[in-house]
């Protein structure tokens, strides 16, 4: 399976930090954003992967990614979103890249710890989305449960004003090559993007959708709330509890 991360826009939710470089760039503790998504890529095995940008700071990927044979990769593309046409925009560029094959989906501020190799590894056609229960669904894609059934999804909304579960839609999406048609036929929401929970509601209605919980940690980093929040997590995960609360007060330094 092929990789695709997706990591153009503004990171307007990010200014000032984001006049300065492209948003997938700025530290999470001690790596690049982008690193976290790309070394979830090659933990499950995907080692051809293409890096979706935009914006002004796009050539900024390339001194710090190179070639990606240092994170194990075997290819590594990149290509420019014009516009800001959303997150359906941007995978459509894709298509080419994808030839024909299922592909991994990653949006760029999005890190996990958890392991999708056995949904990479095991999948078989549709979509595949990673749910994780968070304490603030309205600001994600959100699905409404059957209440007859609860495993089963009647459909996703997009940052609803009254969430119907607690459960975010995570921006890791495994798609079969059916995703583009699905993309072609999308109408620009009323914030006038093409809204990737649009191609998700495609694929439910064609009843070829289905869903894991994310087993670990799961956030995005676009504000700067969920950007501390990140950070906070991967310096506790890589130092420990003690020592990052050692290191936060000045008691210790790691070499
Ligand atoms: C996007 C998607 C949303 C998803 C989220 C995950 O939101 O539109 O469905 O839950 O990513 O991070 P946005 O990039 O607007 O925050």
């Amino acid at each position: 399976m092929k990789g695709i991360i997706l990591a153009g826009g503004l990171g307007s939710r990010l200014y000032p930090l984001t006049h300065a470089t492209n948003k997938h760039l700025l530290p999470i503790y001690d790596q690049p954003m982008v690193y976290y998504p790309i070394q979830t890529l090659v933990s499950a095995g995907v080692d051809e992967v293409l890096i979706v940008t935009g914006g002004p700071h796009a050539g900024d990927f390339i001194p710090v990614l190179r070639n990606g044979r240092q994170f194990g990769l075997k290819h590594l593309e990149y290509t420019y979103q014009n516009n800001e046409g959303g997150i359906a925009e941007a995978l459509s560029l894709g298509e080419e890249f994808a030839d024909g094959e299922p592909i991994c989906v990653i949006l760029g501020d999005n890190t996990t710890d958890a392991d999708i190799g056995p949904a990479v590894q095991g999948f078989d056609g549709g979509a595949m989305l990673f749910l994780k229960e968070v304490p603030d669904p309205d600001r994600f894609g959100c699905p409404v449960f059957d209440p007859e059934d609860t495993a089963r999804i009647l459909r996703i909304e997009e940052k609803p004003d009254r969430p119907h579960s607690p459960y975010a839609i995570t921006g890791l999406y495994i798609y079969d090559e059916t995703v583009f048609d699905y993309i072609g036929k999308l109408e620009p929401s009323n914030r006038g993007e093409l809204e990737i929970t649009d191609v998700n509601n495609f694929y439910l209605n064609d009843d070829r959708l289905r869903w894991v919980e994310l087993d670990g940690f799961w956030s995005d980093a676009g504000t700067f709330q969920s950007l501390y929040r990140t950070t906070r997590y991967w310096a506790e995960k890589k130092l420990g509890k003690a020592n990052a609360d050692r290191v936060a007060a000045g008691l210790l330094e790691i070499s």
